[in-house]
């Protein structure tokens, strides 16, 4: 008789790095400077933290007691209500369950929504932990693609064809990572009529929300956050980790939206879930209204970086025809379209060996095809522009 393996099926993860993780550890190994346009790390970008505010809040004395709220404390709640408020949503802090970062929040509801092998539809190219926080809960991602023209939109048909018997929600990032576009408002027409004619829960990722780009070319009228969408059975995601570029907090929330009775249970499971976890630790629920006003601060600063480094792309970009940057309407990152000669994590390696620039292959992120290239908007605006000339340079070359 074989011997079953002391391990779950579910953790048989290819462990090996790939070929590009590789090359980027060589090339630190040879202790070879790196221009990194791939650092989406805020807190070591060189922004400028009010660190007396946010220490001054984690030392609070009340975080001392211990005091079990399931949802999380109201306080905290209230708070996120407030934020919610102020971008022109209203919610409800009993709708509201905190969560140690928004990661935390996929468990909580794929475990909601899904029995084991159960599917959930989302969108290509995406974020690519998506992958891992399914598989660790048991549940299939069902990809369909974004289109691109001039921008990006979902392919309904692909997303339509994809419901089955197993699918329970359809899950999006509003805006996506890594291609950055809002959901538009006709878009989300379809999508709430598609989730009440199959029953499904619709997922939306905000994390990105308040990262808009001031002029940016968009394909209609983008939806605003969907934390107020009451037509089907709605949980919005969300945290601190880009609302505040405060990742290491490890906060986040699930907003839940949509038919009353709907809503009603799906909260008072949640509440469960997160009552068996016992709940986020108090001092950052009690440090929450400080940390989440530090986006005041935050906010303005990585746009005006997003901005500026947009612009030092955009400028040697029009001087040369062989790359060229996909429209975009938010968030953190560019996507560049390089000639299709090669794959794109060969071209990435090939960028690293040849010019030490850090960029991340589109494969990491679903791309349909090679020669996409992503970046990162955050990177100190010195290094993006000594990195894009490099980058530039060596694919004109080739
Ligand atoms: C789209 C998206 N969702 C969720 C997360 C994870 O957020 P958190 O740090 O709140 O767990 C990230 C992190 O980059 C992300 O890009």
């Amino acid at each position: 008789m074989t011997r079953r393996s002391i391990f779950a099926a579910r953790t048989n993860w290819t462990l090996e790095e790939n070929a590009y993780t590789l090359a980027l550890r060589r090339h630190k190994r040879s202790g070879r400077e790196i221009l990194d346009l791939t650092v989406s790390n805020p807190t070591v970008c060189g922004f400028q933290y009010d660190e007396t505010a946010i220490l001054g809040a984690l030392e609070n004395s009340v975080g001392l007691r211990y005091e079990a709220q399931p949802k999380g404390l109201l306080s905290a709640r209230a708070a996120v209500a407030q934020y919610y408020q102020e971008i022109g949503v209203t919610v409800d802090p009993e709708r509201l369950i905190l969560t140690t970062g928004t990661s935390e929040a996929y468990s909580f509801l794929f475990r909601l929504v899904c029995e084991p092998g159960d599917e959930v539809l989302i969108a290509h190219p995406s974020y690519p932990l998506f992958d891992f926080l399914a598989s660790i809960q048991d549940v299939k991602l069902r990809p369909f693609r974004l289109l691109y023209d001039h921008g990006w939109e979902i392919d309904f048909a692909e997303l339509e064809n994809g419901i089955g018997a197993w699918t329970r929600a359809i899950l999006l990032v509003h805006p996506n990572n890594p291609t950055g576009n809002f959901i538009t408002t006709r878009e989300a027409e379809k999508l709430n009529a598609l989730c009440s004619r199959h029953n499904l829960a619709l997922v939306m990722d905000e994390v990105f929300l308040d990262y808009r780009l001031k002029n940016a070319c968009a394909r209609g009228e983008s939806h605003g956050s969907f934390a107020c969408n009451s037509s089907v059975l709605t949980f919005v995601l969300s945290g601190l980790s880009k609302i505040s570029a405060l990742p290491q907090m490890k906060i986040g929330w699930i907003a839940s939206n949509g038919p009353e009775n709907l809503v009603r249970d799906a909260v008072a499971r949640l509440e469960v879930i997160a009552d068996t976890y016992l709940t986020l630790n108090a001092p950052i629920q009690h440090a929450l209204p400080v940390l989440l006003a530090q986006r005041r601060s935050l906010q303005p600063q990585l746009l005006s970086r997003i901005g500026s480094n947009l612009d030092a792309l955009d400028a040697p970009l029009a001087t040369q025809n062989l790359v060229t940057r996909l429209e975009f309407e938010g968030g953190w990152y560019a996507v560049l379209r390089a000639p299709a000669v090669q794959s794109d994590e060969n071209l990435a390696i090939d960028l690293l060996d040849r010019c030490s620039v850090a960029v991340h292959p589109g494969h990491f992120y679903e791309f349909s095809g090679e020669g996409f290239l992503v970046i990162s908007l955050l990177t100190p605006t010195n290094q993006f522009e000594e990195g894009m000339r490099r980058v530039l340079t060596a694919i004109n070359a080739t």
